[in-house]
């Protein structure tokens, strides 16, 4: 038993596969060559019509200036609170809560940063009041660059966040992308399911203005997916038309 107990390189090496144990005692001097046709494992293809990109209530959904919410008082039913920094108290679907408190909480972790809520769910009336206040001070057209109309919202779906720094620095501002938490988002927001909206280089595509504060939860096997295949917009991976015009 004693020397059984002084061979074993440990408790693990009892559970080593049986191939490699053999080849190290060399029992066998020629071991069996793989047969041809074994079968490697692929990965099964992505599936893009696992779930709806028209349902609003679908974590799929894609809304955008030709695409607005259907019905467009549309409400979502699930609305929590998670227990984290606010800018605004604005509640967030319980998926998107679950995820966003992990994504802040690695964050906090990894990089010892910070972030907060900036905004989230805003219902039909909440986005009409933003967007008229836009529309006063700016003009429509301009208005119309970095505001969704009530009805075209994502943050009407609750499946949007307006992630801020704190202390906060260049909220709701491009300058944010430069921030410690603004790149920490980039790179890692997928890893929770949420995808950067608005890209820089994809305003003839979204229909806005660069907004590096604005995640949108997707689940992780879609943000998965697009982090892996390098497509940036939910329009171009799903084939779904976008732009910048109202029809
Ligand atoms: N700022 C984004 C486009 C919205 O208003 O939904
Ligand atoms: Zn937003």
């Amino acid at each position: 038993m004693l020397s059984l107990v002084a061979c074993s390189s440990g408790p693990t090496a009892a559970k080593e596969p049986v191939a490699a144990a053999t080849g190290a005692t060399s029992a066998s001097p020629k071991p069996k060559p793989k047969p041809k046709s074994t079968p490697t494992p692929t990965a099964a293809p992505f599936n893009k019509a696992a779930n709806s990109v028209d349902d609003p209530s679908s974590i799929w959904v894609v809304v955008n200036k030709t695409r607005p919410l259907n019905p467009a008082n549309y409400a979502p039913t699930d609305l929590v609170y998670p227990a984290v920094t606010y800018v605004n108290r604005q509640p967030m679907r319980a998926e998107v809560a679950n995820a966003l408190v992990a994504m802040f909480a690695a964050g906090a972790s990894e990089s010892q940063l910070k972030f907060s809520v900036q905004s989230a769910y805003r219902s039909f009336a909440a986005q009409t009041s933003v967007y008229d206040q836009i529309v006063e001070t700016k003009g429509q057209a301009q208005a119309d660059t970095i505001s969704a109309r009530p009805g075209y919202s994502e943050h009407q779906t609750g499946l949007a966040v307006d992630i801020s720094a704190v202390p906060a620095s260049c909220s709701l501002q491009a300058c944010f992308a430069n921030t410690p938490q603004g790149k920490w988002l980039a790179a890692n927001a997928w890893k929770y399911g949420f995808v950067l909206r608005y890209p820089a280089d994809k305003v003839a595509v979204t229909g806005y203005s660069f907004e590096p504060w604005h995640y949108r939860y997707v689940g992780v096997t879609l943000s998965t997916e697009l982090h892996n295949t390098g497509v940036e917009t939910l329009e171009e991976f799903f084939g779904l038309p976008g732009g910048t015009t109202y029809h």
